[in-house]
């Protein structure tokens, strides 16, 4: 019988028996570098992370509680796989308005964040050794929920307008893959956005072949200039399994996605949701629903973040266009959280980042959102977590770095 705490650290398996799969998943680098930013002093423009003073805090507070008045047990009890029917219904609205076209809540998964939605359409389409078309660069958390299944991947460039045509088609004939996956708007990590042209040509491409598109969109409504192009299932119809989240437009921890698709792919993702975790947190998923129906997220919140996203975005643009080397470029995203920062060649910017974090400043290396890690020279900001202060502060710190590693 155990009774000690020496008993507990006793080694008794002397080998743990993991699967290949799980000794072959390499630590995502974004969530690495997380835990360096807890040096004092650092300014991170590494993580994904939205800005926490920004959250809506009070609106979710008064929801909660308004949720507990109207749902009472539901909010805690076992609910349905696809998610709260209400929610659904929400969800379904809100995407009718922005895409023009009639959606019901049948068409509506909810997923514990979009990345559950990777991780259920890899377990849903891919075998191992199958292929999936990327751009290049592409979302690095896509990669790890299908290198779980095993997947393979073939790329083409990403352009200032999307993906290029001819190489997809080219890399499609070649590879035969099974999904195209694409971030259309506000790219992560390149901050870029698919042209109304491109998003018809894919559209044929996935016609012409029989391949699905994956249209991961977590940043379309967080757009500050620019025009609106638009959305894959407007031109694609079926042919396009969307995919969103209130992760970046109200808050991550609430872990609170979806996946839009037809009902002859909704069944299939209802029953690899049901055996990976029953159900989303249908606790959040209350909270969620009223926080919508209030009116707030649409009429308030999202037009706040928009406003002052922008303008950290704004000051991010002046800092690197003032304090810069002028070899190095970068992108000038219309909405998003990020951009995307080139270098000249012969550089490692993964060499760069020790440096930089001695300096104070942290940003992602390029080199993980490249299926096949074949690129060094780029690397990922975000623009929308540090207040305008530390965007001023934290450029000029990297505007060092890079003045002395050329
Ligand atoms: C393109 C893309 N897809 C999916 C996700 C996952 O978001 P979440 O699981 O928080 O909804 C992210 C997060 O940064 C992302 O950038």
């Amino acid at each position: 019988m155990v009774t000690t705490v020496a008993d507990l650290q006793e080694t008794v398996i002397k080998k743990w028996p993991f699967s290949m799969k799980a000794v072959g998943l390499e630590a995502n680098i974004i969530r690495e570098i997380l835990k360096i930013s807890s040096r004092p002093g650092l300014i991170n423009f590494a993580g994904g992370l939205p800005a926490p003073e920004l959250f809506p805090e009070t609106d979710l507070k008064l929801a909660t509680n308004r949720a507990f008045d109207k749902w009472g047990p539901a909010m805690l009890q076992y609910s349905i796989t696809a998610g709260v029917t209400e929610l659904r219904e929400a969800i379904a609205k809100r995407m009718s308005r922005h895409v023009h076209m009639n959606f019901t809540a049948d068409i509506i998964q909810i997923t514990s964040g979009s990345q559950q939605g990777l991780d259920l359409i890899g377990r849903a389409f891919l075998n191992p050794g199958d292929y999936v078309l990327t751009e290049r660069p592409t979302y690095l958390g896509a990669l790890q929920a299908f290198n779980l299944v095993g997947a393979k991947y073939c790329t083409a460039r990403l352009e200032d307008d999307g993906i290029n045509i001819e190489e997809a088609e080219e890399q499609i004939k070649k590879y035969n893959p099974k999904l195209l996956y694409l971030v259309p708007n506000f790219q992560n990590p390149a901050g870029l956005t698919t042209s109304g042209e491109k998003r018809e040509a894919i559209v044929e491409l996935a016609k012409k072949y029989q391949i699905p598109i994956i249209d991961d969109n977590p940043y379309g409504e967080l757009r500050y200039s620019g025009e609106r192009q638009p959305s894959f299932k407007e031109i694609g119809g079926n042919a396009v399994i969307q995919l969103g989240t209130f992760s970046k437009i109200v808050a991550p921890g609430f872990r609170i996605g979806f996946i839009a698709a037809c009902p002859e792919v909704m069944q299939t993702i209802e029953r690899v949701k049901q055996s990976t975790d029953l159900h989303s947190n249908a606790f959040s998923q209350y909270i969620l629903l009223e926080y919508i129906e209030s009116g707030r997220l649409d009429d308030y919140h999202i037009p706040l973040l928009c406003e002052e996203y922008g303008k950290r975005r704004d000051t991010m643009i002046e800092m690197m266009e003032q304090e810069f080397p002028r070899e190095v470029t970068f992108t000038r995203p219309e909405g998003g959280l990020f951009l995307w920062v080139t270098l000249p060649e012969k550089v490692s910017v993964s060499d760069m980042l020790n440096p930089a974090v001695e300096a104070g400043v942290a940003f992602v290396p390029g080199k993980p959102f490249y299926p096949h890690g074949d690129n060094d020279r780029h690397l990922r900001l975000n623009f929308c977590n540090a207040s305008h202060e530390k965007i001023r502060e934290g450029i000029k710190r990297l505007a060092k770095v890079f003045k002395d590693a050329l």
